[in-house]
């Protein structure tokens, strides 16, 4: 039977590797099974989602415009201009924001839109952090590239170290992928660094796809985002996109809604690519979309309780396991040492599911591999169980 082989390649899902390691183990402990190695959202969405989608089921018999109704990337345009202050017109909805079924999908496709069959005469680059969500490396192993994984550990600020990108992998780069907040460590991106991400994109002619969709989720200051960098820059786009989520914002994982901004050129591209692959998203979905980018006191409420998260869990691990408070994000990113060792044991003996840090992480030769001595921990979950589950953890680990 005729398989893509670039499908072979792609390497086994985190949580396909998670349940071989855990699914043998049997937990001795009775206490109620804490699923805390998946981010996804559990709070409640705000009452307004069901209502106006109740209120629009009047459109769901109509084929919704692909790249989205100007209302909706209206809202999208005005949501980024008051949560980054940019300067009045320099984001204009119909040429610089296009819908996405939440940001998964239009992640993946990124590439698709701009991998060339070979940069320069050579294999071209989509570069990563490392660790890195599984929808960079699928994205980039489909579209023909080759994927780097830039290490990302506690020296480089948990980001990737920039300057010390070889100069080969840069003239190949045809896209490179970053993420901030950074799922898993949290770190936030400054506005330099930003700045420079940007910089290099226009040197080497790649694209540079920001990953912006844990924004609203930060302890202190709201993270800086690579638009905001791009104003500082002089205001124009060119070789950048950023893409946003109600996934987490209005803990909406299961509407898919999200959207892409940024360079117009790519904009139009991305917008013919996903006329053939993606599917669009629903009206009703949309119109809930517009009252969620406009509304910021169900996303101030959300914030709050996630810092309360982050308190009861400073309360009872600050000082052990590297704890440090993630400048933004849901997870907890601590050093155990060996975080599939540590895993099998809370499994075994707390019935705590968490992801050893190896599993979103590649090992690049000669290296450790930078998620090793971690585990990641979704603080998810009311503030009750956390605080339950984490003298759990104290007791086992
Ligand atoms: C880093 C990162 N980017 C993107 C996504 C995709 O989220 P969604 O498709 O729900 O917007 C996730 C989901 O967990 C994520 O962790």
């Amino acid at each position: 039977m005729p398989i893509n082989p670039r499908l072979e390649r792609l390497a086994d899902n985190p949580f396909s590797k998670l349940r071989e390691l855990l699914d043998p183990v049997q937990p001795r402990s009775n206490e109620p099974a804490l699923p805390w190695a998946v981010g996804e959202p559990q709070h409640e969405p705000p009452p307004m989602l069901a209502r106006i989608l109740a209120e629009n089921s009047h459109l769901w018999n109509r084929y919704p415009p692909p790249p989205g109704t100007p209302e909706y990337r209206k809202a999208c345009a005005a949501w980024l201009a008051r949560r980054y202050r940019l300067p009045a017109g320099m984001i204009d909805a119909e040429r610089h924001v296009l819908i996405c079924d939440g940001t998964k999908e239009a992640l993946f496709l990124a590439p698709q839109m701009a991998v060339p069959p070979d940069k320069n005469g050579r294999v071209p680059t989509v570069l990563m952090p490392n660790p890195y969500y599984n929808v960079y490396n699928g994205g980039a192993t489909l579209a023909g590239a080759e994927p780097v994984y830039l290490d990302c550990t506690k020296e480089t600020g948990f980001l990737p170290d920039l300057d010390a990108i070889p100069e080969d992998i840069l003239a190949r780069c045809a896209l490179f992928y970053l993420c901030s907040p950074a799922n898993p460590q949290g770190a936030v991106a400054d506005l330099a660094y930003l700045k420079e991400a940007i910089l290099l994109a226009r040197a080497y002619d790649f694209v540079l796809v920001v990953d912006e969709c844990y924004c609203e989720i930060y302890s202190d200051a709201p993270p800086p985002g690579a638009l905001d960098a791009c104003a500082e820059l002089g205001g124009a786009l060119d070789q950048v996109l950023v893409f946003h989520s109600l996934s987490k914002r209005s803990s909406a994982a299961g509407l898919r809604c999200g959207f892409v901004a940024g360079d117009p050129r790519l904009i139009e591209r991305f917008a013919h690519l996903r006329s053939y692959a993606a599917p669009q998203v629903p009206l009703p979905v949309q119109e809930v979309g517009i009252a969620l980018w406009g509304d910021e006191d169900h996303v101030d409420e959300n914030r709050a309780r996630y810092r309360r998260k982050f308190d009861i869990a400073e309360n009872l691990l600050g000082g052990r396991f590297g704890f440090y408070r993630p400048a933004g994000g849901f997870f907890l990113w601590l050093d155990v040492e060996d975080g599939e060792a540590a895993a099998r044991t809370l499994w075994r003996e707390a019935a705590i599911r968490v992801l050893p840090g190896a599993y979103t992480a590649r090992t690049n030769p000669g290296c450790e591999n930078p998620g090793q001595r971690y585990i990641r921990v979704a603080l998810v979950h009311d503030d009750a169980t956390i605080e339950a589950g984490m003298r759990r953890m104290l007791r086992v680990l």
